[in-house]
């Protein structure tokens, strides 16, 4: 496959980390994101230098729309049009809808949702000149079934699969994929971080599977999508979580 140029937002977390792994063995130049109050950028580009990969790093609010146009237009310029656009970063604030705040409702949905139309619409003319390009965006199976205590999360989630479709169908015809990944419970800080006891009891006996997804089976699946092979893939909405979406 030839090599190409792939954004992904929020490369640094848990999910992120392990697609920049599997993007850079299918020998691809890769960009990430990184919330602007990340201070371990340098940190983290080294530890990857070290282990052979030169990625190229961003600071990015992927909530602020004028943000991620100026971050698009200096990748742009600095490294070259974006291929492949994965639209990985996304927080939770977990609470239920009693106790949930506005301020957690609208941080959220900014953040997991504005966020994929925020880094979306600056890269899609490039993809466009070339007749060429992936989108993909990261949602969860808790947007396609709900979850207590994640009212804000599962909306934003769900959300993202509409915006997914919608553009899908504008693209069809230009040579541009546009899909869903919607992983179940990974073995990432953002789960482990959950209350051990709702983790163990409300989650764990739910996923047929019986165990945590690894984020590199997620990152191999976005790296199939990706690729030419996956051209008569879109509008889809891939599950992947141990059978989790069927409770
Ligand atoms: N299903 C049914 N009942 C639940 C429940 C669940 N999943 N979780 C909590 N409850 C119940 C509790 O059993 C408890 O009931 P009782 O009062 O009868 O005992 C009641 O709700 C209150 O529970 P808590 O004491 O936990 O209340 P809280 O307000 O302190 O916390 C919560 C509520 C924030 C929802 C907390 O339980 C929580 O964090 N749950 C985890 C939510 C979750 O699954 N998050 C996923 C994070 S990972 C992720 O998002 C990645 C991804 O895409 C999958």
């Amino acid at each position: 496959m030839p090599q190409r140029i792939v954004l992904i937002t929020g490369g640094m977390g848990g999910l992120g980390e392990a697609m920049v792994a599997r993007f850079h063995q299918a020998n691809h130049r890769i960009v990430v994101t990184a919330s602007p109050a990340n201070r371990d950028i340098s940190d983290w580009l080294d530890k990857h230098r070290r282990m052979g990969m030169d990625i190229a790093a961003y600071p990015a609010d992927v909530s602020d729309y004028d943000n991620c146009l100026a971050c698009v237009q200096r990748i742009q310029a600095e490294v070259g049009t974006v291929d492949i656009l994965v639209n990985n970063a996304g927080i939770t604030k977990d609470a239920s809808v009693r106790k949930m705040t506005h301020a957690d409702w609208d941080r959220v949905l900014r953040t997991d949702l504005d966020s994929v139309f925020n880094m979306t619409k600056p890269v899609l003319e490039g993809m466009l000149a070339k007749r060429w390009g992936r989108i993909i965006n990261i949602s969860s199976v808790n947007g396609q079934r709900g979850q207590f205590g994640q009212a804000n999360y599962a909306a934003a989630k769900a959300g993202i699969h509409g915006f997914t479709m919608s553009l899908a169908l504008e693209m069809a015809t230009h040579g541009v994929t546009v899909n869903t990944i919607s992983p179940g419970y990974l073995a990432t800080r953002m789960v482990t971080s959950m209350p051990p006891n709702v983790l163990e009891t409300k989650v764990l006996p739910l996923i047929p599977l019986r165990r945590l997804g690894r984020p590199e089976e997620v990152a191999a699946l976005a790296v199939f999508i990706a690729s030419d092979d996956a051209a008569y893939i879109t509008g889809a909405n891939l599950a992947i979580n141990g059978g989790l979406h069927m409770h």
